[in-house]
């Protein structure tokens, strides 16, 4: 039986699917999937019973696509479409687990950045002598800031890259400024990773967003704010034991080529609401999704990669 999709409604078409997904969803129908609606705005302002308004009853086993929603409203809507007679594909907890960095960190410790973090309320005031004792369990050198889900990288030399982590006046001011240009939207914590030299081309790091399915590598495609369309192949055997030791069905790790020519990992995400570049096939992603491309006779990327995973 194919797998439907829930999507996130059109704010202003509350029948149509969210313009941003609308594509992906023409390919789930086009492979036999259905498709519901759900109300991302109201998901996110409390009102769950509102958010699943429109879902048809007894759906059953149902994949999400479209934007992060925040780990404890997940949970929510996991209740409310489970007294539907729905259930999401990925648990609450795994969705947590791959969605925000504390969740997966230590599953990947060898293939990603050396990180530590603390939790934090948004616009909490962090003191000094907190941040350069976390920052002391790192390995000196250069870091970067991040919340559980998100960084501020376009606002790199303020409110993300910190130059020197022993430096406790410059750490301080790009973690303050950081708290305050994520608002409300601070998620989870305060992380703070070693840095890493990544190769760039044309000064855009050059990320790989490589989507899990079962543990398998099934598409690559090129980092969602990537300027070019198609990417590198990475070299994945290392990353496989990490993405099945996670245990989440559907994840999604953005890979980048280290100076000294080993893949790492910059962070994984729950397949559920990463984004896809614009060049990337929407039939491809939709054919996973609804489970057309398991099928007897359609090749996987790891024949593909020679049997890369
Ligand atoms: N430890 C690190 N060393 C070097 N560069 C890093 C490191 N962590 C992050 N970066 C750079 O900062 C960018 C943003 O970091 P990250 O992907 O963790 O944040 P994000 O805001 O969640 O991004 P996304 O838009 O992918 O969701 C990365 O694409 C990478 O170029
Ligand atoms: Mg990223």
């Amino acid at each position: 039986m194919p797998i439907p999709v829930l999507y996130c409604r059109d704010a202003l078409n509350p029948r149509r699917v969210d313009e941003h997904f609308a594509l992906e969803a023409r390919e789930v129908r086009a492979c036999g999937g259905a498709v519901g609606l759900i109300d991302h705005d109201a998901l996110l302002q409390g009102d769950v019973q509102q958010a699943v308004a429109d879902v048809p009853a007894g759906l059953g086993r149902v994949w999400y696509r479209g934007w992060m929603i925040p780990s404890g409203r997940y949970a929510a809507l996991a209740g409310a479409l489970n007294r539907r007679g729905t259930e999401l594909l990925v648990t609450p907890e795994q969705y947590r687990t791959a969605h925000e960095l504390p969740g997966w960190h230590a599953t990947f410790a060898d293939v990603t950045p050396a990180s530590v973090w603390r939790p934090a309320k948004p616009g909490e005031m962090v003191t000094a002598d907190d941040l350069a004792a976390l920052a002391g369990s790192l390995p000196p050198g250069a870091g970067i800031v991040k919340d559980y889900v998100k960084s501020r990288k376009h606002e790199w030399e303020q409110a993300c890259f910190i130059p020197d982590l022993a430096d406790a006046a410059g750490l301080t001011r790009v973690v303050r400024r950081f708290v305050e240009l994520q608002e409300d939207f601070l998620a989870g914590g305060i992380v703070l990773r070693a840095f890493e030299s990544f190769s760039r081309l044309e000064s855009v790091a050059a990320e790989v967003r490589v989507w899990w399915l079962d543990g398998e590598p099934r598409l690559l495609t090129p980092h969602p704010d990537s300027p070019f369309g198609r990417g590198l192949v990475p070299d994945l055997d290392h990353i496989g034991p990490a993405v099945r030791r996670l245990g989440c069905r559907f994840v999604t790790t953005d890979v980048a080529l280290r100076s000294d020519g080993v893949w790492r990992v910059v962070e994984v995400g729950d397949g559920q609401v990463s984004d896809l570049h614009q060049s990337s096939s929407r039939a491809e992603l939709a054919a996973l999704l609804v489970g057309e491309a398991n099928r007897p006779g359609t090749v996987s990327l790891t024949a593909r990669l020679g049997g890369a995973a």
